[in-house]
This record gives C-alpha cells, structure tokens and sequence, in this order.
C-alpha cells in the first residue's frame, strides 16, 4: 500500500499549530505498521532542516506553465521520505506560512496552494525516476482540498481527506477562481462553490474517497448546523465515508524523555514533577513556591479556544492563591488584554507572546492544571499532552476534548477513571467554577496525585490511530 500524505506543516520542519504534530507523527506510525508512506509539503525558506538529513533535487515538475523543482529530505528519526515542492511562492518567504509579517494572510495564498495541490497531482500521476506512484493520496485541511477535485476525473490515486478544523475552509470569490484556471466544471454547488465563492475545503468533502476528521464527537457534530460552518448537509450525506479518529501523542511529548524540560519525570517519579514548576516559577518571575498551583495555557489567541472566556473568569477570580501561566500568539486584542493582566497581577500571572516551543514543553512539564475551554476543538492536543505530563485538563465537553478527558466526580474516582474538569455548558461563571474546583481537589494531595496518575498511564499512542487509517486506505482500495 503507498501513500502520499500531503500537508502545508509538519514538525520538525515548520509547525504553527496542531497539523504539524500530526504530520510529524502520523506518517512515522504508518511506517511502523509496514505501510510505504512518503509526505509531500511546500519548501518554506524557513523550514528548519536538520543537518543529519540535507536535501536534495529529486526531480522537476512543470505546472501550468512554470518550472517546479521536487527536492527530497527525510522525516528526523525516521526512513520516511518527505518531497518538498519549490517555488518561489514559498521558497522566497521568510517566516510564517500563511502569513505575512504584517500578521495578514498571503494575498496570493489561493494561488500558492493551488500550485501546491497541482504539483502534488503532477508528481502522484507522473512518477519521478523511482517509478513511485501513491495508491492513495492522504489530504489534510482546506490548504490541499483542490487534490481530490482535480482527481475527480481520475479513477487513480484514491483520496482521503482529513478535516483538521472546518473553521478553516479557504473561501475566495469567483475572480480567484477564474484566475486559478480551475475546471468550469467545478463551479457549481455539487463541487467547489460555496455560497457564491468558492471553498478550497469543500474540494475535499465533495470529491474524496473518504473523510475523516479528528475525534469521533468532531465528527458527529460537523454534520450538525451549530458546528457545520454550511457543510453539515452534505457531510451528513455522506455519513457513511465520515469516520473521526482520535489523534495520538507523538514521541516528542514525553516526560521522561523530554530534552527541553528542567527535570525528567515519570509515573514513578512523580514528585520531580515539582521541579519544573519552581525552575518555570523563577523564570517567569512569579513568586517560587512548589505548593501553590499553578494552571497553564499554550494555544493560538483566537476565540476558538474560549481564551477571551478564560482571562475575564481570571480577571474575576481575584486574589486566589494560584497562579497562571500563559504561552500563545494571535488576536491583538488578546494579546494586549493578556499582558495588560499579567502588568496588573505580576505575583499571580504570567504571559508570555510569541511562538515558543521549548517554553510550551516547560509549561506542560510545570502545570498542576491546562485551561482549554475551547468552544469547539476538533481534537486538541494540549489536553493530551497535559494527560501525559500529569497537568489535570480543565476543558469544555466539546470534540477532541469530550473524548478524551473523563469528569472527576465522587464516581470517576472511585472507578479510577477520573482524569480531568469538564465543563457542560461554557460561560465565564463555569470556567470560574472550574478553577475553584481544581484548587479544591489540589488540597486534597491524594486525590490528586490519583487522578495524575490515571492520565499519565494512559495510552495515545500514535499507532492505535495509525491502524484505523491503514483500514479506511484498505476500505476503499478495495473499491
Ligand atoms: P490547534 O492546532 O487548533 O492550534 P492543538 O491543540 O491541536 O490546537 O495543537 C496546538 C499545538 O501548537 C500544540 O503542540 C501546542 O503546544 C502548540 N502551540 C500553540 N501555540 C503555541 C505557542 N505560542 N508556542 C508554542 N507552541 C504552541
Ligand atoms: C486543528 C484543530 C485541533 C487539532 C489539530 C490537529 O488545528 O483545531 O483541534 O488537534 O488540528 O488535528
């Protein structure tokens, strides 16, 4: 079975958010199970190459008109190969992929990633010297849509398409479509218009073989309206092809092995734990001292994650004795309000703005609490991270997150079940609530050390995931 995984991100190399890890990881776990998987993703001028695996020019593509040069390298801590797709689109850009360093999207990202999904279409049906062709070509997010239509005609490769966030559809209005040169066919409702415009997404759901997305509760509720973003009917439609599989946690989340943390821990030696929080406390410049809790956040600041909910209920929550600390990079107004807190409260919270991944990894390794009260979350990796580094995950019971963190409550701990607070219905009084339940069960030494301890021994492991990929590219080979 051969598979081309296509992503616009993918850790080590270029990361702004979730996908990269699943990327990153998801490939490497096919690879275990015996499956011929190769990723193909754009050569940013930033992509972070490391020197035990250079590059080199594989090949060259030319689409509509213009010379693409194909480069190979190699997936760190593994033999799966990556291709890198060279245009100066990307290759000439510093910095972010999406973005500009005015904050604002490409202005020619429609075309950037229609250049992408025509190269990966060129090179999956004219193979390069190897003679390698993909049986299936794996497609992830609104970035890589176009793959499955302009395949619609072909009976080869097959395609899968995974929906990381629907939220995110790439909608662009007609002209866009004219000056891609996209087929007159697909403009019309039943393939990539979109109410008038046109959805690089919507690509994806209509014309692949299979979709999947990235919890099974994701995947139930993008064929409601309340989380459908215009695409439930159809999603709906085609329930049958729509199947949600849980993330993993990739090997770079681990607490016993972690380079970037200030103390290895495990299970069995859960109380170094405390270290990372003292040595994060001092860093940060927040009063040291390992007995009073501390909740955490890492994410994109944008009202997704519920973050404007959580710095009004710490605003209100007034003087606790807890402390938090904040990573995260996005909205402005976040951001300002964030630091204006952190100004206000210094003894009580820190923030710190930017994109940071060793911070993220000290953060996880320091937390007592992770407040992730996402309004919606596909799936969510933090809340697993936090799991696994022993951080009690205080989530709203949506998507990833509903599947993955079990409600303390007198039941769940008798059954030693209980992992995390979840919150039924999100407001600001419920994230407050929250933290006062989790400073509650802090107190109570025992009860928390039992319920870090029932997350950490938990098993997200990639290749679980792996293998229900590896059915659905079976399922639908078989025709
Ligand atoms: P999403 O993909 O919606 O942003 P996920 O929870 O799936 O959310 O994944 C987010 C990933 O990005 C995690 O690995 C998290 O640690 C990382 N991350 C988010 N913001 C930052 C930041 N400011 N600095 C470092 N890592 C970050
Ligand atoms: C998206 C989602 C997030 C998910 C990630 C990886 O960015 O917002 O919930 O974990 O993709 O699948």
């Amino acid at each position: 079975m051969k598979i081309l995984f296509a992503t616009s991100e993918i850790y080590p190399l270029i990361k702004t958010g979730g996908l990269a890890d699943v990327s990153g990881a998801l490939p490497k776990a096919l690879a275990q199970l015996g499956v011929d998987v190769r990723v193909i993703t754009p050569r940013y001028a930033s992509l972070n190459i490391a020197d035990a695996n250079p590059t080199e020019k594989v090949g060259a593509l030319t689409v509509l008109g213009q010379p693409i040069d194909v480069a190979q390298t190699c997936l760190p801590d593994s033999d799966v190969p990556v291709y890198l797709i060279d245009h100066p689109v990307f290759s000439a850009r510093q910095g972010n992929p999406y973005m500009g360093p005015d904050g604002n999207p490409w202005h020619d990202n429609p075309e950037r990633f229609a250049l992408f999904c025509r190269a990966v279409v060129s090179l999956a049906t004219n193979p390069l010297d190897d003679g390698w062709v993909p049986d299936v070509i794996h497609c992830n997010d609104w970035q890589t849509g176009l793959i499955p239509a302009l395949l619609s005609e072909s009976p080869s490769p097959k395609t899968v398409f995974t929906i990381h966030n629907l939220a995110y559809q790439g909608v662009y209005d007609r002209n866009t479509f004219e000056r891609l040169g996209l087929p007159w066919s697909l403009w019309k409702p039943e393939a990539l218009e979109y109410w008038g415009n046109m959805s690089f997404l919507k690509g994806g759901v209509v014309f692949s073989d299979f979709i999947t997305t990235v919890s099974p509760t994701y995947a139930e509720e993008i064929q409601t309206p309340a989380f459908g973003y215009g695409l439930d009917g159809l999603l709906s439609h085609k329930k049958d092809r729509v199947r949600g599989i849980l993330n993993g946690i990739g090997d770079d989340w681990n607490p016993e092995t972690d380079p970037f943390i200030h103390k290895n821990y495990s299970l069995d030696s859960l109380q170094d734990k405390v270290v990372n929080k003292t040595e994060l406390q001092a860093a940060l410049g927040l009063p040291v001292d390992g007995t009073i809790p501390l909740v955490v956040h890492i994410g994109r600041l944008v009202e997704q994650k519920g973050i404007d909910l959580l710095i009004q209920a710490i605003k209100e929550l007034g003087d606790r004795r807890v402390q938090f600390a904040i990573l995260g990079t996005g909205e402005k107004r976040f951001e300002n309000a964030l630091q204006s807190i952190a100004h206000k409260r210094p003894e009580q919270v820190a923030v710190h703005i930017g994109y940071d991944e060793r911070l993220a990894h000290r953060l996880e390794a320091a937390a007592d609490a992770f407040a992730m009260p996402s309004r919606f979350e596909p799936c969510g990796l933090n809340q697993l991270y936090s799991l696994r580094y022993g951080a009690l995950p205080i989530v709203h019971r949506v998507g990833g997150l509903a599947d993955t963190v079990k409600h303390v409550h007198p039941n769940s701990i008798e059954d030693h079940t209980a992992t995390g607070i979840v919150i039924d219905y999100l407001d600001i009084n419920a994230i407050k609530w929250a933290l006062d339940y989790f400073i509650s069960i802090y107190e109570n030494k025992d009860i928390f050390t039992e319920i870090q301890k029932q997350g950490m021994s938990e098993n997200h492991d990639w290749i679980v995931s792996a293998q229900a990929y590896g059915d659905i590219y079976a399922e639908i080979l078989k025709g």
